[in-house]
């Protein structure tokens, strides 16, 4: 998955494909790439690491053109080097791709033999060079890309710019996003509306299929079947100001912080506070139907997911299912006529959730989406839109998003109940006041960041870490582990505590910290009892709790957080922000880069 933006202009376009680029890294930060034509040849700049070196680049050699193609690159054919970083090209043609070309390994073979030489290890670099052959043959950039398209086999948005047609750029779309700016004079192609947003705000999204050739007059769409068609232009709304940290170090940092007012933003869409009712953005959605939900994620996204299989089960008694996004399609589920189909993402445009997402439509099942970005793929093709109001999330770790989206599923989880039948006006009251303090006690719970701080260095020079919960805090649990591996590359595992006993707890000595989050409440002795056979094996334990659990538990432990006293209800969200900042924290003591961390990308467009 990679940023990809194209500019036709007035002037030239280099830096304003960088400014595009910058908006776009959150796709990837492998490597990056511009290519213009000018002086009659395609020329290019291209960058190993982060997008500054492409910009240091740019700057002792600058680019001139007005027609121009940027990349910004999460590998997965080849290494990070600047021979694999895209643009691609030929003499004839330079093109940026977001996918995977499944069939590139045939398609390379069928090239050599023809006399083709590679420069890359690319999947990418087999399109150059198909259209290009095509265009020295004499076929015009548009019949060269109509014949090349049906060879591709996988997911694919590109750009390409033909050395020889310096006024156009041609488009398509399959599997992965791309949309048309339409500018006054200039027309643009970009992976989404963020990249383009300080250039247009008239966005067209183009559909599965569709491929696009655009001049600085405006754009010539095409479907699958090579029809010219028209994709409607909508106004993106998408601010255009860069997003900055404000006064906090990092952009996780600041995301962290903001959860108290984005969580009370999102609530404000799902809770009517003067009558004490949970609602929908689509208040006639009938959901009195619905005998079974199917819950599809991935990552921190599916850990949400699994947090609200207990609500939906406790509140509705609906059987749930749950399964990562990335496995759901394979075991071909059986899928009940008339079911449910609940997927949640941050970005919308996770390549196996969407997929997943297309797989359960053609089960005939409805959609629904719990979706951060409202103008995403996954947005556009929900039956009932349920959007997060978390704002942007940068950082690559996802924070603000995990909250917001517990905070939309345990309102939907509600309103489902309620259309069943299951909830009574005096529960339903009960849980909408227990959601309204969760702004407060999640401000509670960052009031202990100092604490959580001065703690961090016991877990920084671990190798293994061991999180550990019961029922919703076992999802916690997971995300914990999640958020310490991925921001400090730390090996760590959640498990439900009391699984331990079943085979990891042999993992245990004094070098492996156990992480335990308990809040006092139901389940607290039976994870107690769990967290003290890890002690009696010399298990070091950091136990999460509110004062009372701290209290009963918290002796011969190696550090204790405390966290404000809350409902179960809004546990997960309050216990959230403790294991967020300790792998913060503990990032910032390794020293790591905490919004890129190393090999990942904000937004997995690849399946
Ligand atoms: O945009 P999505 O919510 O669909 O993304 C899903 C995962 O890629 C994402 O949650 C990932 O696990 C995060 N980096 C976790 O912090």
């Amino acid at each position: 998955m990679c940023g990809i933006i194209g500019i036709i202009g007035k002037d030239d376009v280099a830096e304003r494909l960088v400014d595009g680029l910058k908006r776009l890294e959150y796709r990837g930060y492998d490597s990056a790439g511009v290519a213009t034509v000018h002086g009659g040849a395609i020329d290019r700049r291209r960058a190993e690491g982060k997008l500054n070196n492409l910009v240091k680049e740019l700057a002792g050699s600058p680019l001139p053109g007005t027609t121009g193609i940027a990349h910004t690159r999460w590998a997965t054919h080849g290494a990070p080097t600047t021979s694999n970083a895209h643009p691609h090209a030929t003499g004839e043609v330079a093109l940026v791709h977001n996918g995977i070309i499944e069939n590139f390994k045939p398609l390379r073979d069928e090239l050599i033999a023809r006399g083709r030489t590679f420069d890359s290890q690319t999947d990418t670099e087999v399109v150059a060079h198909l259209v290009s052959e095509l265009v020295e043959q004499g076929a015009s950039p548009k019949d060269a890309v109509r014949q090349v398209l049906p060879r591709l086999h996988g997911a694919f948005a590109l750009a390409i710019l033909f050395r020889s047609h310096p006024d156009m750029l041609i488009g398509a779309r399959l599997g992965s996003p791309l949309v048309v700016g339409y500018g006054d004079g200039e027309t643009y192609l970009g992976s989404d509306a963020l990249a383009l947003a300080p250039l247009t705000q008239r966005i067209a999204y183009l559909e599965e299929g569709d491929w696009v050739v655009i001049t600085a007059q405006g754009a010539e769409i095409f479907d699958k079947d090579n029809n010219p068609v028209e994709r409607p232009v909508t106004i993106s709304g998408v601010s255009g100001a860069m997003i900055d940290k404000g006064n906090h170090r990092h952009f996780m940092q600041k995301e962290i912080y903001e959860q108290p007012v984005v969580v009370a933003q999102t609530l404000k869409a799902y809770l009517q506070r003067m009558d004490d009712r949970v609602s929908l953005p689509i208040p006639d959605f009938d959901l009195s139907a619905i005998r079974r939900v199917t819950i599809v994620a991935c990552g921190t996204s599916f850990y949400a997911g699994m947090v609200a299989r207990y609500w939906f089960e406790q509140f509705a008694r609906v059987p749930v299912d749950l399964d990562f996004a990335s496995e759901f399609r394979y075991r071909e589920p059986v899928m009940e006529e008339g079911g449910l189909a609940l997927f949640i993402s941050q970005s919308g445009e996770t390549a196996d959730t969407l997929a997943a997402l297309r797989y359960a439509r053609s089960q005939g099942q409805k959609i629904a989406v719990v979706v951060n970005v409202p103008t995403s793929s996954m947005a556009r093709e929900a039956d009932l839109l349920l959007p997060t109001h978390a704002g942007p999330e940068i950082g690559v770790a996802s924070t603000k998003a995990f909250t917001c989206q517990l905070a939309v599923l345990a309102a939907f989880a509600a309103n489902l109940a309620r259309a069943k039948g299951r909830l009574t006006p005096a529960e339903e009251k009960e849980i909408v006041r227990h959601l309204a303090e969760a702004p407060a006690a999640i401000n509670g719970a960052l009031a202990y960041d100092e604490a959580i701080e001065a703690m961090a260095h016991h877990i920084v020079p671990a190798r293994d870490v061991l999180y550990l919960g019961r029922g919703t805090d076992y999802p916690i649990a997971l995300e914990g582990a999640l958020k310490l591996k991925e921001i400090s590359y730390i090996h760590a595992e959640g498990y439900a505590a009391g699984e331990m006993k079943h085979g990891p707890i042999a993992l245990i000595d004094e070098l492996v910290p156990v992480i335990c989050i308990a809040p006092s409440g139901p389940l607290f002795e039976k994870t107690v009892s769990n967290m003290q056979e890890v002690q009696a094996r010399g298990g070091k334990v950091v136990l999460i709790s509110d004062y009372d659990g701290v209290q009963a538990a918290g002796e011969g432990c190696l550090a204790t957080i405390t966290m404000p006293k809350v409902h179960p209800l809004i546990a997960p969200m309050v216990y959230a922000v403790p294991v967020q900042l300790l792998a913060y924290h503990v990032a910032v003591l390794k020293g790591t880069d905490v919004d890129q961390p190393r090999n990942l990308a904000k937004s997995v467009t690849v399946e």
